[in-house]
């Protein structure tokens, strides 16, 4: 049986949590003003690779030769310019967070061993790392083939990188941001596009990457589950912060798209804005607080009988 984008995910959370995640539609709160929080909402691609606050990415410079094995020689001809560059700012912003998700996953790998977490943790995070550059370079073919140019990424700052957030509370709550909300969300955007791209090659490129995105999410979920055994007293700074998402979310509104052509946007793996919206509406309310729920739920009981 088919199972929606949402449905499949929570299964795969709650199986690396270990917990049952009821298939239930969390009420949103009514608190509106959370406009950092909402606009990272919006920015849901992948790891960042946040150093003071600040998602790093490195630019793209162009190659001196072009030479692009693919081509996409089908669209060419059929593209509206304004779209084919769309397309191609789209590939590119997606290549340059997930080239900079290597980098957060090569910091998270050493933050996690300076916790003490479980090797499992710490061989997940180093698979991830590796994922991160395969995707980078998918999707920085993709940008060149639209963008009919070779491109290269240039230097990424990681000045200070390795100074942040080693305490375990700050490391969690990072992971909380980056890791269950980020990741989750941008792994079902990615699902819903894979499940609607008419390009038979790019669909599967894109579920491929979506699957990938879920282990990488679920690790975020597994981390904060083992953070929270390890030290009980973070239940409350988790919970405030998965409701500072609520509220950030009511906070954000109604995204109307002006892209005058949707459907080839869909055809070329990007959603238009406002169906990114409704995609992210849906897993914030269905996915991701369902299951931060049931995950603090678990570790109140777990702290309640001492283990
Ligand atoms: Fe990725
Ligand atoms: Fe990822």
């Amino acid at each position: 049986m088919d199972r929606s984008p949402v449905d499949q995910l929570r299964r795969r959370i709650a199986s690396a949590l270990g917990v049952a995640i009821p298939q239930l539609r969390v009420a949103a709160p009514t608190s509106p003003d959370f406009e950092a929080a909402a606009a990272a909402l919006r920015k849901a691609d992948g790891r960042p690779f946040v150093v003071d606050g600040d998602a790093r990415t490195a630019e793209l410079v162009a190659q001196r030769e072009l030479e692009l094995e693919l081509e996409l020689e089908d669209f060419e001809d059929e593209l509206p310019p304004e779209v084919r560059e769309q397309l191609a700012a789209h590939w590119a912003g997606i290549a340059r967070a997930e080239h900079a998700s290597v980098a957060s996953f090569a910091r998270f790998t050493s933050q996690l061993m300076s916790v003490g977490a479980p090797p499992q943790l710490v061989v997940e995070s180093l698979a991830a790392a590796d994922d991160e550059v395969r995707h980078a370079e998918a999707a920085l073919e993709l940008a060149e083939a639209f963008a009919g140019r070779g491109l290269e990424f240039g230097p990424l700052d990681v000045d200070a990188a390795v100074a942040e957030a080693c305490d375990l509370e700050q490391l969690t709550l990072a992971c909380v941001s980056e890791g269950c909300i980020g990741e989750t969300l941008s792994t079902l955007e990615l699902a819903t596009i894979a499940a609607r791209c008419s390009d038979l090659g790019l669909a599967e490129l894109l579920q491929s990457i979506a699957d990938d995105e879920a282990r990488h999410a679920a690790l975020a979920w597994m981390f904060v589950r083992w953070a929270l055994q390890r030290d009980p007293t973070l239940n409350q700074a988790v919970t405030a912060r998965f409701e500072a998402l609520a509220r950030a979310h009511v906070g954000a509104g109604a995204v109307h798209s002006a892209e005058p052509y949707p459907e080839i946007l869909v055809e070329h793996g990007c959603l238009p804005a406002d169906e990114r919206e409704r995609v992210i509406h849906e897993g914030v309310l269905e996915l991701v607080l369902p299951c931060a729920r049931a995950l603090l739920d678990e570790s109140a009981v777990g702290n309640e009988r001492g283990c």
